[in-house]
């Protein structure tokens, strides 16, 4: 039996189109995804979009269009750009889908309430929109959210409350003990802090207004007068998934996931509230979460708050796909913050794929099609370094490009010194020897780059495997 390899990724707000802050987690996964078909296991990767929530009916209301349908045209949208960017998710979850979604979210809550950990109360407190979740004075500047810049409202209603206190050591102690693996350390370290700041319990439901529209909020069982609270709701989507509550098949088959790819925004809620959910429930917890830092410009997180976003679109249409995937895989450390703008870009894209991956292989390739009588003999085995998977098992995704450009380096230094074309020349038989072993090099280099710009690499396969030098692959802007 193949070994299982499960991944899922935050399911955005469709309100608005994606900004390159998505497209990175997105692609991050993505390389995840390839990197563990390549080593044959059986992936299941989950891609969705979080509908149920305030800022859509703000949205759709705002463009005057009734909800379900203005978020179909986003959701239409967010597949668009994965099918741009090469994302090769296998099913994408809408929270509204009243088929998939609902079951497994109502049964979970179900489970929730017969351990004893849901109960109602009278609730105070200010909501952020920008959020979906409730604030504290403390967090307040001006009166405003510093993160959205927006007021909060004053809500005073009757709410479910989930016991996330009564977690607390269990929490400590699965994330302690790397029972429940969160990467970066840092990360790991900030929610163990958190932890132990005390956890309070946390509003799990909301009573549907009477303006909300039909079709959004999964109705909390039992309790017409109450919608779940969003995020509630959202965590729950990686085992409906999956046929949580509905058809167990998949989840048998997949859970617990291997990793969970995040943003540190959302690094509580899938760390304290989720694990606590399953805890509750008595399922599995997932094995890891990747915690990713956030693109920034201007030095600040891009966001359409902020009005700094990039649009991933108008880069892939410049600079095409893989170029995007490079940039964002390579160049950006997964675990910090990294800044991105267009002339890094264009640098990044003339210095490191026109003249380096490129002009590599055109020249390695032109030198076999010229010389080479026929293709050489592919390689029989796979052979992936380990240190490849190592840095791809503790998400170092970077570390592990960088490892495909060394050689391209070292591939491009031998070139330099021992001179193929000139060999040929004088001792076509040495010269014709030395060629094959340049175009094995560059077959590796092909495979290696497979989860990181798969085109590319499926490119330089076949050009090797056909003895013929590719169209030029980073043409010159
Ligand atoms: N709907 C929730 C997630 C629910 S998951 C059960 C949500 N959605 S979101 O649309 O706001 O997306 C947040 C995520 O988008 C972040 O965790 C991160 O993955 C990504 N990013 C948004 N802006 C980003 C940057 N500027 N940089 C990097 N990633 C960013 O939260």
């Amino acid at each position: 039996m193949k070994k299982t390899f499960y991944l899922t990724t935050p399911i955005f707000y469709p309100n608005a189109k994606l900004h390159l802050g998505h497209a990175y987690t997105m692609t991050l996964a993505d390389a995840l995804a390839r990197s563990h078909r390549l080593r044959e296991e059986n992936v299941y990767f989950l891609a969705g979009s979080d509908e149920n929530t305030q800022k859509m009916v703000d949205a759709a209301a705002k463009a005057g269009t009734e909800p379900i349908a203005f978020l179909d045209g986003i959701v239409q949208n967010f597949m668009k750009l994965y099918s741009s960017l090469n994302i090769s998710y296998d099913q994408f979850i809408r929270t509204t889908d009243t088929r998939v979604h609902w079951p497994g979210a109502q049964a979970l809550w179900e489970k929730i309430v017969a351990a004893g950990d849901l109960y109602k109360k009278e609730y105070r407190g200010l909501y952020c929109v920008g959020h979906e979740a409730f604030i504290t004075e403390k967090e307040l500047v001006d009166g405003k959210c510093l993160d959205h810049g927006t007021v909060p409202e004053e809500l005073s209603e009757e709410n479910y409350f989930f016991r996330l206190s009564k977690y607390a050591g269990a929490l400590r102690q699965k994330i302690e003990s790397d029972e429940l693996r969160i990467v970066p350390q840092s990360r790991k370290n900030e929610i163990l802090s958190f932890i132990d700041s005390g956890l309070e319990d946390v509003s799990f439901s909301r009573p549907r207004r009477a303006n909300w529209p039909k079709g959004l909020g999964v109705p909390v069982p039992g309790d017409d007068s109450q919608i779940m609270y969003v995020w509630c709701d959202a965590l729950a989507n990686y085992i409906t998934a999956l046929g949580f509550g509905r058809d167990d098949a998949l989840f048998q088959e997949f859970w617990p996931a291997n990793v969970h790819v995040i943003g540190k925004d959302i690094l509580r809620f899938h760390a304290a509230i989720w694990p606590a959910m399953l805890l509750s429930a008595e399922l599995p917890l997932p094995e890891s979460i990747f915690v990713h830092g956030f693109i920034t410009s201007g030095g600040r997180k891009m966001s359409k708050t902020l009005g700094n976003i990039i649009d991933p679109e108008e880069l892939i249409e410049t600079y095409g796909a893989e170029a995007i995937r490079y940039f964002l895989l390579r160049h950006i450390s997964p675990f910090e913050d990294g800044e991105i703008t267009r002339e890094g870009f264009k640098d990044a894209y003339t210095a490191n794929l026109t003249n380096g991956l490129g002009n590599l292989v055109a020249r390695v390739m032109k030198l076999a099609e010229t010389h080479l009588p026929k293709p050489v003999e592919r390689p029989k085995a796979e052979h992936f370094p380990q240190e490849y998977w190592d840095a791809l098992n503790g998400y170092e995704i970077n570390r592990a490009v960088d490892m495909v450009w060394s050689r391209i380096q070292r591939l491009d230094e031998r070139i330099t010194n021992e001179e193929p074309f000139t060999l040929v020349k004088k001792d076509a038989e040495r010269g014709r020897a030395l060629i094959g072993e340049l175009v094995i090099e560059l077959y590796w280099v092909g495979r290696l780059l497979n989860p990181f710009m798969p085109n590319t690499s499926a490119t330089i396969k076949k050009a090797v495997l056909e003895n013929k030098k590719p169209e030029n692959l980073f043409p010159r802007l």
